[in-house]
């Protein structure tokens, strides 16, 4: 079996791309993590990468004047250089234009602290508590061009307790966003999740058996 190459893409502490990378250590696991990139030097996530002896690279947003294709180029260029075949977004604070979304379509995955659709965008925990929703959780999903949309892969949900604040809430799904991004890069790397419209099917056609995870 040939593991698949994949980035993880971070612009701080990278503990999704810790989950990752503990994932991909086992040997029939179908991704090895080949290179972390960093939009910002300072990201500590990068650290922790060269502890595991993963090649680093940063690429900082702030080096293009706002020009984010150029941007998105220079990311480009790195994926390639490291021969990468699935790049796996990991709290990276980027907005990404059309560029990179169809360069790497059906190729780059993302983390988001929600039940999509439900909660795009930032803050996501905050606005959990504010509608007073009982059920909360992480999406891992295939990027397009709309921000935190895309076909879902898999989610996790955790309940929403009374005393909740944004911080204990945002703890309990961090645990779940653990569980859930190797699984679905697992999914991804194995073939057994593909993008098919606006939805994910196994590759035999039928929906893969991802399914809601609980906490254990
Ligand atoms: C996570 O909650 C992820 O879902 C969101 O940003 C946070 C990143 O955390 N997109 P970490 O850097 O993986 O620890």
């Amino acid at each position: 079996m040939s593991r698949k190459r994949t980035a993880v893409l971070i612009s701080g502490r990278g503990s999704n791309m810790g989950a990752l990378i503990s994932a991909a250590m086992v040997p029939a696991f179908p991704a090895e993590i080949a290179l972390v990139i960093a939009n910002r030097p300072d990201a500590k996530g990068l650290e922790r990468a060269a502890e595991f002896n993963i090649a680093t690279a940063v690429v900082d947003h702030k080096d293009f004047s706002g020009d984010r294709e150029a941007f998105e180029r220079a990311i480009n260029d790195v994926l390639k250089e490291h021969k990468i075949d699935l790049v796996a977004l990991a709290g990276f604070m980027r907005i990404l234009t059309p560029y990179l979304v169809n360069a790497w379509s059906g190729r780059m995955i993302n983390i988001h602290p929600a039940l999509l659709p439900s909660f795009k965008g930032l803050a996501t925990h905050e606005r959990a508590l504010d509608e007073g929703v009982k059920l909360h959780g992480a999406t891992v999903h295939f990027v397009s061009a709309e921000m935190d949309d895309g076909p879902i892969i898999i989610q996790g949900a955790v309940p929403v307790l009374d005393h909740d604040t944004p911080d204990t809430l945002a703890a309990r799904v961090l645990e779940i966003e653990h569980k859930i991004y190797p699984k679905a890069l697992e999914l991804v790397a194995s073939g057994k999740a593909k993008v098919a419209g606006t939805r994910v099917l196994s590759d035999t056609g039928q929906e893969a058996d991802t399914g809601l995870i609980w906490p254990q």
